[in-house]
């Protein structure tokens, strides 16, 4: 992602901003996720050592099944091996280095915690993360495609938003929801500095955001989020890039008017509004025209709308 004007760490080379073993771990560490450039093995050989010992220090995370939906068993390539969706994040509150996020995040917790639901709905109020799973939770497998050209392929636990919005009421005249992210400088250390405008904050169409796709999510791999990727709660939204998808939201507001977005905000010119994946469109730093697999590496062709434009393309039809 773009920071502001400041250079930024991925624009330097890596040896230059660590000293050498630092570097060469990370080194390791980038060929076992499928971005240091070998991808020859990719995970097969260095990487599951590398996971099993000093990287796989997550706390253990709470079990959360649920039966997984027949029409999202498969989302047409192979999941992505558990640990390294937990080892590689974007999470601009904690850190803007992804593999130190989970160390960051380590701990972080929103407790108590309630989802509030407000705005241009019948019945406004906060809800338990009980009362969210209870609307019927499901495991989906989703493709996953971040701006930066970076992909994974990961089973959510979660229930789509369109529950959710059931549940509370939405008002005719109401156009969009808007989504924010939590607040808390004193256990997320980017949020005391660096120039961003915290919380976070996302928005969908409303349309989009009642597509049967979107999902709020609560787990993955049938266990609960772990920190570093958006406990307790946070948006899936699998035809748009990834940036959409806020994490650890605690306010969800339905709206007339069009909401702001974090990015969008920033570089309007880099980061639009809607942010669908679209392979023509070529971001000023990245191609979008193919992506990295997180783990084996491979580069494959991006789909538009992420593959999923069968069930989403008519939102956009003129
Ligand atoms: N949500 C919050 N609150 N803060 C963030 O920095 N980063 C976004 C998105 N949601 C972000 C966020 C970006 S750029 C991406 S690619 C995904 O989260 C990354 O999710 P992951 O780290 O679980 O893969």
């Amino acid at each position: 992602m773009a920071a502001h004007r400041r250079r930024r760490p991925w624009e330097l080379p890596e040896s230059a901003v660590t000293d050498e073993a630092v570097y060469l771990s990370r080194r390791r560490f980038l060929r076992a996720l499928g971005l240091g450039g070998l991808t020859a093995g990719g995970l097969a050989v260095g990487g599951r050592g590398l996971l099993d010992g000093a990287w796989a220090q997550d706390e253990p995370l709470p079990p959360l099944a649920a039966p997984r939906s027949e029409a999202h068993a498969d989302a047409g390539r192979p999941l992505t091996p558990e640990p390294l969706p937990y080892r590689y994040n974007n999470f601009y509150e904690f850190t803007t280095d992804k593999e130190r996020v989970w160390r960051l995040a380590r701990g972080f917790r929103l407790d108590p915690y309630a989802l509030e639901v407000d705005g241009l709905v019948e019945r406004p109020g906060a809800l338990a993360l009980e009362d969210v799973e209870a609307l019927g939770l499901e495991e989906r497998v989703y493709r996953f495609r971040c701006v930066e050209a970076w992909a994974m392929t990961v089973p959510w636990v979660g229930v789509p938003l369109r529950k959710v919005l059931e549940k509370v009421g939405v008002r005719p005249e109401a156009n969009y929801v808007a989504f924010t992210s939590f607040l808390d400088p004193k256990q997320a250390p980017g949020q005391r500095g660096g120039g961003y405008r915290w919380p976070y904050y996302e928005a969908l169409r409303l349309d989009e955001a009642m597509h049967d796709l979107t999902l709020v999510a609560t787990g993955i791999y049938g266990k609960r989020l772990p920190p570093q990727c958006g406990a307790p709660l946070r948006l899936v939204v699998p035809w748009k890039y990834g940036f959409k998808g806020a994490k650890s939201v605690v306010r969800i507001e339905v709206t007339r008017a069009r909401p702001r977005c974090f990015w969008n905000d920033l570089h309007p010119d880099e980061y639009s509004w809607s942010s669908n994946v679209e392979p023509d469109v070529p971001h000023p730093r990245w191609s979008q025209a193919t992506e990295r697999l997180l783990g084996s590496g491979d580069r494959v062709p991006t789909l538009p709308y992420n593959g999923y434009g069968e069930q989403v393309a008519r939102l956009y039809a003129t």
